[in-house]
């Protein structure tokens, strides 16, 4: 396999340029999973990143070819931009991925919206990629990672494009049981379009299954339990778990400052007090991720445990995402409410219990954060894996913090010392972070030690790793049964 030749397709970009006050163009990293996994991997291997230009000032650094190198200073890929008009992006990105495909594969009580218009967006925008990776590749063999939701149909018009193509395409979220899949009125379209895929990979076996089960009620093809594969027109397309990561040694870890001047920081910025005890949340602001009941949690643990009042502080950065869809609006006004209502209740003096920070933050004010806390609350509802669950673990070289993590995402599979919560049990939730608050040193670092040798080495490096040389296989397989 040669770095030169993989192309990712992603909706997302990994830097996004904007224009400060001052008038100078800045880089931005975005908030996203997706991303804080895929990049290490591209500095790793080179190639290209195929992605919407979303940021303000974009289209002021690509070249003619609508090409920029990054990371900045760098420059060891490249990444290509593509331009969608606004009502492509309301179609297929706020539309059909977001409101339809995203509230489809999650567990969280939040009504899909199939419209007939988002889903020809979707279609369209699809092909428009599946015509941008055709530019990219160089080779008639190229290795094509195809990522997430928002591409559903494209593994399919890649393939069209590039018969001889390794297509991996990696489902970043949950996927849902075949009932509920069966509501989605595309529900073939899409399957059709990922067994365009050579190898198509979820972060476990359950939603692995579900898919396969998904193909079996709705579509004729064969399945080959025994290779965990679907076989369409004498194609195969290799149905497999890959439990996404991060980078490891991290390169944000390495950078923060050492943890007792993270702390000093931290508690500087947020005016507490030696004594206080800090608990932290890192997501964009969105329903999947449990922060209301996160909030109710820590109202919960004041109520239960009086002697915390006055000194347990939560702070909750919460990046703005997907503002121009009503749920996330109102999500993002229920949580000032929420947060309003308890400061309210349990403050008093300059003590607020709950600091609420709605603003993107860079990696490195995130890792100075985490680094500071004592516990870090992870309260997905449903998640496909969460790598804040995994960064926090990253950021304390130091063993110390406590993770209370919610049952319901995929990392609670491998970061089984975490404290495991079900985050609408608010009575084990509050029980678990006053346990986590009160625990010794030692039980922090016996905990944190094992988590952290289960991060290393399940790192993302090794995620690709088991990927490509599935793929070399693959490849292999084409080559002598030719
Ligand atoms: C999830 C998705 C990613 C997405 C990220 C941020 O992790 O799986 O594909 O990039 O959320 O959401 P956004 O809509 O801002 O890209």
């Amino acid at each position: 396999l040669h770095g030169d030749r993989v192309v990712i397709l992603a909706n997302r970009e990994p830097y996004i340029h904007e224009r400060g006050e001052d008038g100078a163009v800045r880089v931005q990293h975005p908030a996203s999973g997706l991303v804080t996994a895929l990049e290490p991997v591209m500095r790793a291997c080179s190639g290209t990143w195929v992605a919407h230009g979303s940021g303000p000032a974009d289209r002021e650094t690509v070249d003619r070819d609508d090409r920029i190198r990054v990371p900045p200073g760098e420059e060891s890929y490249a990444l290509r931009r593509v331009w969608l008009s606004r009502e492509e992006e309301r179609g297929y990105y706020y539309g059909f991925s977001n409101e339809g495909l995203w509230p489809l594969c999650h567990i969280a009580d939040t009504r899909p919206e199939f419209r007939v218009a988002d889903f020809r967006q979707y279609a369209r925008v699809n092909r428009r990629f599946a015509d941008a990776v055709a530019e990219e590749v160089t080779g008639p063999d190229p290795i094509v990672l195809v990522q997430d939701y928002h591409f559903a149909l494209a593994p399919r018009m890649i393939r069209e494009r590039l018969p001889r193509s390794t297509i991996i395409t990696f489902w970043h979220i949950p996927w849902p049981n075949a009932e509920r899949f069966g509501i989605c009125p595309w529900e073939r379209d899409l399957l059709q379009g990922l067994l365009g895929s050579s190898i198509l990979g979820f972060h476990t076996q359950q939603h692995c299954n579900n898919f396969i089960d998904a193909v079996d009620h709705y579509l004729e093809a064969r399945i080959d339990r025994e290779r965990q594969a679907v076989v369409q027109g004498g194609r195969e397309c290799l149905v497999r778990s890959y439990p996404i990561s991060i980078e490891w040694p991290n390169r944000w870890a390495e950078a923060a400052p050492p943890p007792a001047e993270c702390r000093r920081a931290v508690f500087q910025e947020l005016g507490l007090g030696p004594d206080a005890l800090l608990g932290v949340g890192v997501d964009r602001l969105d329903y999947t991720k449990g922060i209301e009941e996160r909030l109710l949690a820590v109202e919960r643990t004041l109520e239960r445990f009086p002697h915390l009042a006055g000194r347990f502080t939560f702070a909750q950065l919460a990046a703005p995402s997907r503002t121009l869809i009503a749920k996330y609006r109102a999500l993002n006004e229920g949580v000032e409410r929420l947060a309003a209502r308890i400061n309210a209740r349990f403050g008093s003096g300059s003590y607020r219990p709950i600091v609420l920070e709605r603003a993107h933050h860079e990696p490195a004010a995130v890792f100075r954060y985490l680094r500071a806390a004592d516990v870090c609350y992870v309260s997905s509802l449903h998640d496909g894996m969460n790598l804040v669950a995994k960064e926090f673990v990253a950021a304390r070289q130091d063993e110390r913090g406590v993770l209370v993590l919610s049952r319901f995402t995929g990392a609670a599979r491998e970061l089984t010392e975490a404290l495991l919560v079900n985050p609408y049990d608010l009575e084990e939730a509050s029980a678990a972070l006053a346990t986590a608050l009160g625990m010794t040193a030692a039980e922090q670092a016996e905990r944190m030690h094992a988590m952290r040798a289960v991060v290393a080495e399940l790192n993302v490096y090794r995620w690709a790793g088991h990927m490509l040389a599935d793929a070399a296989r693959v490849r292999q397989r084409g080559r002598l049964s030719q």
